[in-house]
């Protein structure tokens, strides 16, 4: 796995942002898996502006969500559809029809939702690179602890702590759903390259586990340990809990000087 390390919110965004470009760049219909969340809004936002400037476009692009609660339409401000809508898909030059979520408004129809979602993915011949953030007990989409390695797209329950961390999206009194559906785990290991985003000392904990913590359903983000090619894109205050964090410096340094090296 790859960490990177660096000093602000802000360069977590520039690298993540890059990243999407060199794919956008390298496939033009490229299908990227996309993540919710406080931390990918910078990532937006810089994704925005290159669109504007014309360094990147995704009208040929397909994109596939992570999570959505469940029981809220797409029209419902707390839905992701809404956040995506709002902070990426109407600032962008994205076709809707290639945008997909798995939606679910009515419970009753929540094992066709997986399914259908399922077979998009697989139809769109998979995932080329997913964005990911983590929660603060390790889950990524909405895979809490305790998910099966290999999950593919279901329901999940949300743990409490899940709920509380989210509760500030939701204003006081509105109904917050306790069950999302979510990618799996196995799906989300079947992308091709996988990139975790993370900012702030409240992901520092889940971060060490996920990434020099053992394997373990206990905390969903170490899976990716078994993906072969995931890195990780995190600020200082989010790699504080890391025991290894001198030899990821170490590491970033020497590609630096090989890169140098083979640009002089
Ligand atoms: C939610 C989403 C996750 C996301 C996590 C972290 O629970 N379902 O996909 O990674 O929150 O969010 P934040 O970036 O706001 O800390």
């Amino acid at each position: 796995m790859e960490v990177i390390i660096v000093a602000r919110e802000e360069d977590v965004a520039k690298i993540a942002a890059d990243r999407v470009q060199q794919q956008i760049h390298q496939k033009r219909d490229s299908v990227l898996g996309l993540a919710t969340g406080g931390t990918p809004l910078r990532l937006y936002d810089e994704l925005e502006s290159r669109v504007q400037k014309k360094s990147i476009s995704f009208a040929a692009v397909t994109t596939f969500n992570l999570d959505e609660y469940v029981g809220l339409p797409p029209d419902h401000r707390q839905s992701y559809a809404y956040y995506m809508d709002k902070h990426l898909f109407s600032r962008i030059d994205i076709d809707r029809e290639k945008t997909f979520l798995p939606s679910c408004p009515d419970r009753k129809y929540v094992t066709r939702t997986c399914e259908d979602f399922e077979q998009a993915l697989r139809a769109s011949g998979g995932i080329e690179l997913q964005i990911l953030g983590i929660g603060t007990n390790g889950h990524i989409g909405f895979n809490e602890p305790t998910s099966s390695l290999r999950s593919s797209t279901r329901v999940k329950t949300l743990t409490k702590q899940t709920v509380r961390d989210n509760s500030r999206f939701f204003r006081s009194g509105e109904e917050q759903p306790s069950l999302g559906i979510t990618m799996g785990i196995g799906t989300i290991l079947k992308s091709k390259r996988a990139l975790l985003i993370a900012t702030g000392n409240g992901k520092a904990t889940a971060l060490a586990q996920a990434i020099e913590g053992p394997l373990s359903a206990m905390c969903p983000a170490s899976a990716l340990q078994l993906h072969p090619n995931a890195t990780f894109v995190i600020d200082i205050d989010a790699a504080s809990r890391l025991s290894q964090r001198a030899y990821y410096l170490w590491v970033m340094a020497s590609k630096d000087r090989l890169e140098r090296s083979a640009e002089g």
